[in-house]
């Protein structure tokens, strides 16, 4: 059976960047709170004219220069801080991509999970039709209320991912383990643009769904945990990877030292939270940075809070090292541009009302803006 799953992917960020260092230092806190407790030294913010349609559509973009759109037929667009209740804002994305008119464009919603159901769809869809390719996009803006205990686990990115068969990254085997429970540790009520949280509850249900997955990734013929060489969890904070990686080893009774997954961190302590996109933007950083990959097996572990959680595994592919784009990621963490803690507070407590007409002052340099609202209308433009 031809193989399938993630042919080249792509991460992109906000035009901004707070160092925790000095939040905590404002704060009264002691850095190495944030930087060894948390496991995080910076995160990005939106400028006033970006948003999860932006960063999407810069991420989505090299991989249409690197590889067309010929047999793309499908964008899922993945977020829990989407734009607007009703349209996806794939077709945002898809209009300023210019892609073909013949198209299905959906948005997929499950907290930080959506962009692991917008994967697994994607598979189903090309199983079914292995000439076509998905484009799949998981793009969001991590924002707790300022001065909450979630203020520094914040953040803001987006990953592209193009699924294909016979892909040149990572070959998804077909076993996946799931688990889902009504529970309230982490939300967005409709009228709030920052999440409510039970932070303690939010740790215990993403440890809990973790061993349910696991179980039944088990249950349904999984590989053992010894056939995995790497882990590669959804990060919140990268701390949290290490605790899960703990909680496996306690829960399967295996000595999971070796399979530590440090490589997937250096993206994800400088971008933050970025909620769908963060696993794949662990993921990305482990390819860009662990050079020993090739025929080795990753071990996924998707989180989505209220609470779903999907354990996966896929199978890294020769000369993958080809598709990486680790100078293009560090020269855009590395382009940020800082906020002071006063500027940061003023575009944190921004009003943007969608009932009356306003224009976002131009302030990012990247290749899409959003330019405001018209007629209760979001806009957007390329840049020329
Ligand atoms: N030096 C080093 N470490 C220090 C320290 C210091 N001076 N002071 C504290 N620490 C350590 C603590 O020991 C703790 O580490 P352990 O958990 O390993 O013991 C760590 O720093 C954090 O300290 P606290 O637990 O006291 O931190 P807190 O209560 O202020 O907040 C939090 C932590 C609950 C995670 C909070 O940031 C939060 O609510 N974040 C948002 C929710 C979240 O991210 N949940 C994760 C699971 S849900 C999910 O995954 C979905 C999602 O994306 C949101």
């Amino acid at each position: 059976m031809t193989s399938i799953g993630i042919h080249d992917l792509t991460v992109s960020t906000a035009h901004h960047v707070i160092d925790l260092a000095e939040l905590a230092e404002a704060g009264g806190v002691d850095p190495a709170k944030f930087r060894v407790g948390l496991g995080q030294d910076r995160m990005s913010v939106p400028a006033a004219d970006e948003d999860i349609v932006t960063m999407g559509a810069a991420a989505a973009l090299p991989l249409l220069e690197r590889h067309g759109t010929e047999g793309i037929r499908t964008v899922l667009f993945a977020t829990e801080s989407g734009v607007d209740q009703s349209k996806s804002a794939g077709l945002f994305v898809h209009e300023l991509l210019g892609l073909p008119r013949t198209m299905r464009v959906v948005e997929f919603k499950q907290a930080c999970y959506a962009a692991t159901a917008a994967l697994q769809s994607a598979l189903g869809i090309v199983a079914r039709n292995p000439g076509e390719r998905v484009l799949v996009i998981a793009s969001d803006v991590a924002r707790y209320e300022l001065d909450s205990p979630g203020e520094p686990t914040q953040g803001a990115g987006a990953v592209a991912m193009l699924v294909t068969a016979d892909p040149a990254l990572l070959a998804i085997e077909p076993v996946s383990g799931v688990a889902a429970r009504d529970v309230d540790d982490f939300w967005r009520p409709n009228d709030s643009t920052t999440a409510v949280v039970d932070g303690r509850l939010s740790l215990t249900a993403y440890l809990g769904a973790l061993t349910t997955a696991w179980d039944d990734f088990a249950a349904r013929g999984g590989v053992e945990v010894a056939e995995i060489d790497r882990f590669c969890f959804h990060q919140p904070f990268t701390k949290m990877a290490r605790k899960a990686l703990k909680g496996l080893a306690q829960h399967t009774g295996a000595d999971l030292k070796d399979s530590l997954q440090e490589e997937t961190f250096p993206y994800n302590r400088e971008l933050g939270n970025t909620y769908t996109a963060s696993l794949y933007s662990g993921l990305a950083s482990l390819l860009d940075h662990d050079d020993t990959l090739a025929g080795k097996r990753i071990g996924l572990f998707s989180y989505g809070s209220g609470a779903v959680g999907e354990f996966f595994t896929g199978i890294v592919q020769p000369g993958y090292q080809s598709l990486r784009r680790r100078d293009a990621v560090e020269a855009e963490l590395d382009g940020r541009v800082p906020l002071t803690l006063a500027e940061y507070r003023e575009l944190h407590s921004a009003e943007h009302p969608s009932d009356t007409d306003w224009e976002t002052p131009r302030v990012t340099q990247g290749p899409f803006r959003f330019t405001g609202i018209r007629r209760q209308a979001r806009q957007y433009e390329v840049r020329q």
